[in-house]
């Protein structure tokens, strides 16, 4: 196919405007000096003043509804040593964002470098959907498909999210989650291809055991999260100018 020049130049003209695109934060927004002693404080109200407006979604950010967030469909592979096997969930909606704390937020400017350490809380988190699982429980065969509900309550997770300011914009690295469950509540309809009985027990074997099942599957949702939340905040900050969030003059 061969395109006329003009078609050409405007197009590229329109991925370079779409790259440098810029969106301003909402006047609302608190802004924070970077040279300023309170730095981190400010920074702090001003993530807790902002939240109900982030919890509810900004489009023109690409920030979507956060408070139920929602997941189309998301696929995960097991491979530890009791648990292997594939996951599909569909459907999915996340309640109870809304309820996050910050409890204190710790920024870091240094040369290029900028990371943000944050501790939060937040009392509940519900999880509904659907899935399709299919895997072995130690030499044990599991499978099903149907709905599911998880329940945590008394969330508290450390973030450390690190990268770099380049072009006035905050390129995210990595962003770190560790969170920390005092309980969690697990229900599925169906993960023996149909067996109630050996599904009861499994979720009475589920409800007491989370702990251990959780920290397996932590070193599979660690990874997995630092890459989807970090694609996630670039593609918000690419769009936000540094120094209007956190201007230097003093
Ligand atoms: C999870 O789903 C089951 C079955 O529909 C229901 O009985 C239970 O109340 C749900 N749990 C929560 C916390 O919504």
């Amino acid at each position: 196919m061969k395109l006329p020049l003009s078609a050409l130049c405007a197009i590229s003209a329109f991925l370079v405007i779409k790259a440098d695109e810029e969106v301003p934060l909402p006047p609302e927004f608190r802004r924070c000096n970077r040279n300023a002693a309170d730095f981190s404080l400010c920074a702090r109200q001003a993530i807790e003043e902002a939240w109900p407006t982030l919890v509810k979604g900004i489009p023109e950010l690409g920030i979507p509804q956060l408070d139920p967030f929602v997941v189309n469909s998301l696929e995960q592979e097991f491979h530890s040593g009791v648990l292997r096997g594939k996951m599909i969930v569909k459907n999915a909606r996340v309640y109870g964002a809304a309820g996050h704390k910050f409890k204190s937020v710790k920024l870091h400017l240094n040369g290029d470098r900028f990371n943000m350490e944050m501790d939060v809380t937040v009392p509940k988190i519900l999880t509904e959907g659907d899935y399709m699982g299919d895997g072995y429980i130690s030499a044990f065969k599991i499978g099903g498909k149907g709905q599911f509900n998880v329940t945590m309550e008394g969330i508290k997770t450390y973030f450390n999210i690190e990268g770099r300011v380049e072009n006035d914009r905050w390129v995210v690295e990595h962003f770190k989650v560790f969170p920390e469950i005092s309980n969690m509540h697990i229900w599925f309809s169906d993960l023996f291809n149909g067996n109630k009985d050996l599904n009861k027990a499994a979720l009475i074997f589920c409800n007491e055991y989370w702990p251990v099942l959780y920290r397996g599957m932590l070193p599979y949702i660690s990874p997995y999260m630092d890459n989807y939340m970090t694609d996630f905040a670039n593609r918000v900050f690419s769009k936000i100018s540094f120094s209007n969030m956190f201007p230097s003059e003093k």
